[in-house]
């Protein structure tokens, strides 16, 4: 029987957000219904509720999120009710050719539920990124569904959901960063700390932050960076390189997306180093280089899709180190608040001083 729920609906362009009664029907075949425990508030809900995703409201936001499976649909065999699980944005087909050279982010056939999640008056919701978890209870595809050792906190588990594991991934996995490497990151918001942190993972020697605002890189030392860049003070392609031995960093990962920030990156890499795109830029932004520089710095130049990372693989590693004390997750969540509270943390991330504020339900 279709459950009803409460969840944070967005119903117009630039409208503030409501708390409204949803309606989620039982999981169909592939599907399931899973209980939330705790879901991010992220750039990206913002970016929905304001209109510039697409039109398709009213949206159901919230997508970075962990809870427990409450049933699941005909034919599903990788999950079971109870078990605790962190959702990604959309289950992979498995057969196709990205999914077969084990680059599920590239999948050619990405599913979500197929029913449809509505209002009291029987209006179609649009689950944000395939998900919308800031409601009681979500319906999604079981493969959007991850099993992970339940015994984490579901407020951090959430986290990898999103933002969180781009920033780590375009480290470990797009950047592939070494025992000893110097790194530098620049762009110091979530994503960018993210990063640090999974630089400091892999082993890196030197962690260089860069960033505008002196706020966001206090926090990239307590991330993890061993060195700080105020680009707005000095170039930090020259501060980059000064604290590298005139060369470069081996791995230079953006998290910014402008072409300014992209110029720096692709400058501030030492010769055959990696420069990794993680920041998103917008379809007008465009990027002059000399083509000699291209060829003769040589090395490699990466976009990072999700952190390029595979959930199965990725999601239970991260919570197991997290859960050894190996990795701070927890320093990401700034303030845990209420389903109705969602309205008010958007005003805080504009204002800029929050990391992630998490519903916990
Ligand atoms: N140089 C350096 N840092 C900059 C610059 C600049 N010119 N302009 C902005 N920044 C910094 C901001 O001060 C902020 O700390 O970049 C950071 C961006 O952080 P957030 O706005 O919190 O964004 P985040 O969620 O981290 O995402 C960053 O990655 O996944 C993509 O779409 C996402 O493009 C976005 C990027
Ligand atoms: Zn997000
Ligand atoms: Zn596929």
């Amino acid at each position: 029987m279709a459950q009803q729920v409460r969840g944070v609906v967005a119903r117009g362009k630039g409208s503030p957000v409501s708390l409204e009664t949803i309606i989620v029907p039982d999981p169909g075949p592939g599907e399931a219904l899973v209980r939330i425990q705790a879901c991010g508030v992220c750039h990206t809900d913002l970016h929905y509720r304001e209109g510039g995703i697409n039109d398709d409201f009213p949206f159901l936001l919230g997508h970075e999120a962990a809870g427990v499976v409450e049933s699941v649909g005909e034919g599903v065999a990788d999950v079971a009710p109870g078990d605790f699980v962190i959702l990604n944005w959309r289950a992979v087909c498995g057969q196709c050719r990205a999914c077969r050279r084990g680059r599920p982010w590239y999948c050619f056939d990405t599913h979500n539920a197929e029913q449809k999640m509505t209002l009291l008056d029987g209006t179609e919701l649009s689950p944000a990124l395939g998900i919308g978890a800031f409601a009681e209870k979500t319906l999604v595809h079981a493969g959007q569904c991850t099993k992970v050792d339940p015994t984490v906190s579901p407020a951090v588990a959430g986290l990898l959901g999103c933002g969180v594991m781009a920033g780590i991934g375009a480290a470990i996995n797009t950047g592939n960063v070494g025992r000893g490497d110097s790194v530098a990151v620049i762009g110091c918001g979530g994503v960018g700390d993210a990063a640090i942190v999974g630089a400091r993972l892999a082993g890196a020697a030197k962690i260089i932050a860069v960033d505008i605002d002196d706020r966001k890189l206090e926090t990239a030392k307590r991330m993890g960076a061993t060195h700080t860049v105020n680009s707005k003070a000095t170039d930090p392609v020259e501060a980059i390189r000064g604290l590298t031995g005139g060369n470069g960093a081996d791995v230079v990962i953006e998290a910014v997306g402008r072409p300014e920030t992209y110029r720096q990156a692709f400058y501030a890499r030492d010769l055959a180093g990696t420069v990794v795109l993680v920041g998103v830029p917008t379809p007008e932004m465009q990027l002059e280089l000399p083509l000699l520089d291209v060829f003769g710095r040589g090395g490699a130049l990466k976009s990072s899709w999700y952190g390029d990372c595979l959930p199965s693989r990725d999601f239970p590693m991260l919570i197991d180190l997290h859960l050894q004390g190996r990795l701070d997750l927890g320093a990401f969540v700034t303030e845990t608040i209420a389903l109705d509270d969602v309205e008010k943390a958007f005003d805080r991330m504009r204002s800029g001083d929050v990391l992630r504020s998490v519903v916990v339900f």
